[in-house]
């Protein structure tokens, strides 16, 4: 699995970890940058990281800002993204099983690294669960048109 992945300078560090932890686990990562921990906007990776889900270089991505809400708020903005900010274990598995989220968005200033590893790969390992759930990620579709 290809997996997109970005920061701004509030998540930096977390995404040099998750970035080694993903490439230890065997996945190909595309990192969209930062390359190094300089001030940037936010909107402007989350768009690179949304862009590799829609033309399909990518099935997932992973963005890191200080709180994730941001990151999450702009990749939302870009249609077929369903991006999800997470802190918490059951969060990131259930917007996975439930949502269909192609996003999960960490906050750098909040959760520490050794969290964040583990809400990646609860993330990346939790298959969408279909069922019932399918009329309901495709009505948020609905709300793009
Ligand atoms: C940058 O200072 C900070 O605003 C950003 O990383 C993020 O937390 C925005 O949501």
């Amino acid at each position: 699995m290809k997996i997109a992945i970005g920061c701004d300078h509030g998540g930096f560090e977390h995404k040099c970890a998750i970035s080694e932890h993903l490439n230890n686990r065997g996945f190909e990562v595309i990192d969209c940058g930062i390359y190094e921990k300089v001030s940037v906007d936010y909107p402007d990776i989350a768009v690179k990281v949304a862009e590799k889900i829609t033309d399909k270089t990518c099935e997932l991505g992973i963005l890191v800002c200080g709180t994730g809400i941001g990151m999450s708020m702009a990749a939302n903005k870009v249609k077929g993204i369903r991006a999800a900010a997470c802190s918490d274990h059951f969060s990131a598995k259930y917007t996975r099983l439930h949502n269909d989220a192609n996003i999960l968005c960490l906050g750098g200033r909040v959760i520490g690294i050794g969290t964040a590893l583990e809400l990646v790969d609860l993330f990346v390992d939790t298959p969408f669960e279909g069922g019932r759930h399918i009329n309901r990620v495709q009505k948020i579709s609905n709300i793009e048109k």
